[in-house]
């Protein structure tokens, strides 16, 4: 897949190295190409950098890996998104991007992109590497799309990850970043340390 990542930091970065190594087309999508603070990505396999708009337009899956209150610059700076598969990956842990409760419900109002959540319920650390003991570790997503949602499951397949687990509709959004909230709670507020994670057991 040809994929734009907006937002190269802890996430982005994460994502766009282990997408890479699976043969996708990684484009970078920055504010300012010149002043470009993530160029070890550019080590990686078919990774280069781009101005946002034509990361955009190079790209049929976007990644929104940016603080949430980003998106409305983001939203003016992608273009046409029409029919684009849009991951949103934010948390709105410290502000909401007011009016909206998240960043997907921005982009759901504002664009004709095929939106999902997901990525958003884990470390970043567990995007680079999902295996625990040999053990898939699982991730999750949301939202009404069904297309954005076979996508972001093949992506994250292609992480490394289980499987990734259907949270349901939009209206289940906010309990996914909840849920991240729960991670976050346990590894950095109750102290239990970054390298945890969750896994749905059956019997
Ligand atoms: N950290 C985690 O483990 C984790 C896990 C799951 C979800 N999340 C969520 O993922 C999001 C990113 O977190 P992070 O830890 O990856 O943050 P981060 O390391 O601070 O990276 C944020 C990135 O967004 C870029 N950015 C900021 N404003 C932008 C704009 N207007 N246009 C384009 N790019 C912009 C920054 O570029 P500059 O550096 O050039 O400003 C930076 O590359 C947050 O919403 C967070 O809640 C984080």
């Amino acid at each position: 897949m040809n994929i734009a990542i907006i937002g190269t930091g802890n996430v982005g970065g994460a994502l766009a190295t282990n997408w890479s190594k699976k043969g996708h087309t990684i484009n970078l999508g920055v504010q300012d190409e010149s002043n470009f603070k993530g160029q070890e990505l550019l080590k990686n396999e078919n990774t280069n950098v781009f101005s946002i708009k034509d990361a955009v337009a190079k790209s049929d899956v976007i990644l929104i890996a940016t603080q949430p209150t980003a998106i409305f610059e983001i939203m003016e700076q992608m273009g046409d998104v029409s029919e684009k598969i849009i991951i949103d990956a934010t948390n709105a842990v410290m502000k909401t991007p007011e009016p909206y409760k998240t960043v997907y419900h921005a982009l759901q109002d504002k664009t004709k992109a095929e939106i999902v959540k997901c990525f958003n319920t884990t470390g970043f650390e567990n995007m680079l590497n999902p295996i625990y003991d040999g053990v898939a570790i699982d991730m999750f997503m949301a939202g009404n799309s069904e297309k954005a949602k076979s996508v972001a499951k093949q992506l994250a397949l292609d992480c490394g990850f289980g499987t990734c687990i259907d949270f349901g509709k939009s209206d289940k959004v906010e309990l996914l970043e909840k849920f991240a909230l729960s991670w976050i709670n346990l590894a950095i507020m109750q102290g239990q340390g970054r390298n945890i994670a969750f896994k749905v057991l059956r019997r």
